[in-house]
C-alpha cells in the first residue's frame, strides 16, 4: 500500500460576509469549504468534481498554502503543515505546487517563455544555481513537448494547449511531489484536452507525482483518477475509486451528475437512466440543516434534515463486500447505475 502524502481531516474555509461601509459588521460567512476529510496517497491522482461554487477553487488554495484554513488540518507526509509560517512554510510551498484552469489569464503577457517557466527559481533560490537555470528551464519545455528554442518567446505566440503546456513547465520547476491542478484543461478544445492529460499522466509516472485534479466535466475526471471525490456545497459526499463513484455510485447527488453526463451513442442513451433535479443549489451562506443536499434530493426524509449523514460507508453497506461499500454521506443510500456499462468508461 503506497504511503499517504497529504492527509486532510475537518478542513474548513469560511468568509466573513460583512455589512456597512462605516462599520462594517460581520452578518454570516460564505462556507466555501465546509469540512471536507481525504487522504492523497504517493503517486496516485485524486479526481475532485462538483458543479460551479461548491469550493473546489477554494479547496486548491488551502491544499498549495495560498490560503490559510478556518480550521481542520493539512498534513504533509506526516507533519501538520496549517500552521507552518516563514522558512518551514516556504519549504512545503515548494513541494505542493498548483497548475490553473485559464493559461490565457495565468501566464503574464509581458515575460517571456523562459522568465515564466524561471520564475520559481527566483522565489526559491535554493533550488538551483544561478548559472543552470537556463538550462534547466530549456529543459522543462523540451519536458513538457514544446520547442527549447521558443524560450524568448511571449505567451501570446502560443495556443491554448501550449500555453498550458508552458503552466505546467512552471508547476515542476521545483521538482514538487505533489501538483494541485484546477480545471487545468476546462477552458481547452476536447482534442487538445486530451494531449494535456497524456502529458500529465506522462509526467506523473516520469516525475513521481502525486495529483489532485479538479474539474466540473465528469469524463474528463475519471478518465486521469484513480479515484474520485464529488463536492457539493464546501463538502465531499462521496468518495471512492473510479470504478466505484461511476458504475455504482450510491449518493444520490453523485447518480444526479451522472446522469446528465452526455453519452455520444444514441442507442445507450435510450437505456440511460435520466435525473433531473428541482431547485437551485442553495447558497453557500445558507446551507440547509442535515443533508444539505436535501432540498434538491427526491430521497428526502424527516431524518435527512434533522441529521448530517456522515461521509463513511453506508450502514446497509458495512457487511457489504464490493464496489457499493464505499464512503457516501447519505442516510439512504442505494446502489444505481445511471450510465450505461459500455459508456461509462473513458
Ligand atoms: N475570497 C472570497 N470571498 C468570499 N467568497 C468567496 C471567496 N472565494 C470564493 N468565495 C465563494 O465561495 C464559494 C466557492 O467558490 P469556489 O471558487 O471555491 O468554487 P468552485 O467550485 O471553484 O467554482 P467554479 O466551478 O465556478 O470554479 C462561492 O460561493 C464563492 O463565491
Ligand atoms: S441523506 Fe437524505 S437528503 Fe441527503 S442524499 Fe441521502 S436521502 Fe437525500
Ligand atoms: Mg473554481
Amino acid at each position: 500500500m503506497a504511503e499517504p502524502v497529504l492527509e486532510v481531516g475537518g478542513l474548513v474555509k469560511h468568509y466573513p460576509l460583512t455589512q456597512g461601509v462605516l462599520f462594517r459588521k460581520q452578518v454570516g460567512a460564505v462556507r466555501a469549504v465546509d469540512g471536507v476529510d481525504f487522504t492523497l496517497l504517493k503517486g496516485e491522482t485524486l479526481g475532485i468534481v462538483g458543479e460551479s461554487g461548491c469550493g473546489k477553487s477554494t479547496l486548491a488554495r488551502l491544499l498549495v498554502q495560498l490560503e490559510r484554513p478556518t480550521q481542520g488540518t493539512i498534513r504533509y507526509r506526516g507533519e501538520d503543515i496549517t500552521g507552518l509560517s516563514g522558512r518551514a512554510l516556504k519549504a512545503v510551498r515548494r513541494d505542493i505546487q498548483m497548475v490553473f484552469q485559464d493559461p490565457y489569464t495565468s501566464l503574464n503577457p509581458r515575460m517571456t517563455v523562459g522568465d515564466i517557466v524561471g520564475e520559481p527559481y527566483e522565489i526559491h533560490p535554493e533550488a538551483a544555481p544561478k548559472g543552470d537555470r537556463r538550462r534547466r528551464v530549456r529543459e522543462l519545455l523540451e519536458v513538457v513537448g514544446l520547442n527549447p528554442e521558443h524560450v524568448n518567446r511571449y505567451p501570446h505566440q502560443f495556443s491554448g494547449g501550449q500555453r498550458q503546456r508552458i503552466g505546467i513547465a512552471r508547476g515542476l520547476a521545483l521538482r514538487p511531489g505533489i501538483i494541485v491542478a484546477d480545471e487545468p484543461v476546462s477552458a481547452l478544445d476536447v482534442s487538445v484536452q486530451a494531449q494535456v492529460i497524456n502529458l500529465m499522466e506522462r509526467l506523473q509516472d516520469e516525475f513521481d507525482l502525486s495529483y489532485v485534479f479538479i474539474a466540473h466535466d465528469l469524463s474528463v475526471v475519471r478518465h486521469i483518477s484513480d479515484r474520485v471525490g464529488v463536492m457539493y456545497l464546501g463538502k465531499i459526499v462521496e468518495i471512492g475509486t473510479e470504478t466505484e463513484i461511476y458504475d455504482h455510485p450510491t449518493h444520490p447527488y453523485t447518480q444526479a451528475l451522472l446522469s446528465a453526463v452526455p453519452v455520444p451513442d444514441p442507442e445507450a442513451r435510450e437505456h440511460r437512466d435520466r435525473i433531473i433535479l428541482s431547485g437551485d443549489v442553495p447558497s453557500p451562506t445558507d446551507i440547509p440543516s442535515g443533508c444539505r443536499f436535501r432540498t434538491r434530493c427526491w430521497k428526502a426524509r424527516e431524518r435527512c434534515a434533522l441529521e448530517v449523514p456522515p461521509l463513511a460507508v453506508p450502514e446497509e453497506f458495512r457487511t457489504a463486500t464490493g464496489p457499493a461499500a464505499h464512503d457516501s454521506a447519505c442516510h439512504f443510500a442505494e446502489e444505481r447505475r445511471v450510465v450505461p456499462p459500455e459508456q461509462s468508461a473513458g
